[in-house]
């Protein structure tokens, strides 16, 4: 187990994707590679197993954790899942017996004071999971006008202070550039300090640090990108296993799910179907797992923890 990062419903997932030995599984989410390891372990002694993190940072760490203890059986790319229709194939895994997603950001990036993913690390306000493509989340906050941020806070964090917050940081960015994760949450402490009486207690700058961060890596796209080519990679009996950390990124996987599980995707207005799609997916949790209350009492990050896991059926 990584000391760094405690994988997430472990067991769960585990059950879920069963690797047996001689199998093929794809971790799109490598991290700290703590569930990479357990289906490593599991698909003892040939299974193979292929690991892709956006974080360059993530690949090293577990190339140099798992590399020497696997050797050929782990396959690591660096590479973001929404290439995964392209980069599974090119290694060898075009079809698979498992895979999973474990989706937002690792307990290395949130403490890594370089990357500016944690609200009280103080670095550069950076957050992306690959710091060599696009824009960092300095630049969008010195780039987008107030109506631009609001639907930003809005729509990837569901911050109803974010009206206020995007004009104070529109009015605070003419004096001075914001350019660490320490100034943007001291502002928006000051301009919009609490959550209303009864909500959960979190730090008020929450909702705004995950709308940068979804934008920032183009998650949520990238997430409906991947669980296509997810499907379309697992042998029939294959198991994909997704594990999310908030609404917006459930409510994906959860409606992916049940159109595939549906199959056809004609309105209901057609009276009968034109699309000839057939389902391809049966559900295996019927709604969802969220971990237990003793896992939650020993790592606090799978709080908010959901997992959904469909199997592949026969063509
Ligand atoms: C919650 S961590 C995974 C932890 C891992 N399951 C473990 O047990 O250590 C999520 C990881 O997914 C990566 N990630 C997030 N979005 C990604 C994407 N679109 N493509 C590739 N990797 C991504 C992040 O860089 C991060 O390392």
């Amino acid at each position: 187990m990584e000391d760094g990062h405690l994988p997430v419903l472990v067991d769960e997932v585990m059950t879920m994707l069963a690797p047996a030995p001689g199998s093929l599984q794809i971790d799109a989410t490598l991290g700290g590679g703590g569930h990479a390891e357990r289906i490593l372990e599991a698909s003892t002694p040939d299974g193979r197993l292929l690991g892709l993190d956006a974080d360059p940072a993530a690949i090293a760490r577990v190339g140099q954790r798992l590399g020497p203890r696997f050797g050929d059986r782990l396959v690591l790319r660096q590479a973001n899942f929404r290439e995964l229709a392209e980069v599974a194939p090119a290694a060898g895994f075009g079809l698979v017996d498992g895979l999973l997603f474990d989706l937002g950001l690792s307990s290395f990036q949130l403490a890594d004071r370089d990357r500016g993913f944690g609200i009280r690390t103080g670095g550069p306000l950076d957050m992306r999971f690959d710091p060599s493509r696009g824009l960092p989340a300095s630049e969008l906050l010195a780039s987008l006008d107030a109506l631009e941020l609001t639907a930003l806070f809005r729509r990837y964090g569901e911050e109803p202070q974010a009206a206020r917050i995007a004009r104070a940081i529109v009015a605070a960015r003419g004096s001075a550039p914001i350019t660490t994760a320490e100034e943007l949450s001291e502002l928006i402490v000051r301009v919009a300090p609490g959550s209303s009486p009864g909500r959960r207690r979190i730090h008020p700058a929450t909702r705004v640090f995950q709308a940068l961060r979804i934008a920032v890596n183009a998650e949520l796209d990238a997430l409906a990108e991947a669980l296509t080519a997810a499907v379309d990679l697992l042998r029939p009996g294959g198991r994909l296993v997704v594990l999310s950390y908030h609404s917006l990124e459930d409510r994906i996987v959860k409606r992916f799910f049940q159109a595939e599980r549906r199959g056809c995707v004609c309105p209901p207005s057609l009276p009968v179907c034109v699309c000839g799609r057939s389902p391809r997916l049966r559900l295996v949790t019927r709604p969802s797992l969220t971990p237990s209350a003793a896992e939650i009492a020993a790592n606090p990050r799978a709080r908010s923890a959901r997992l959904r896991a469909a199997e592949r059926l026969a063509a």
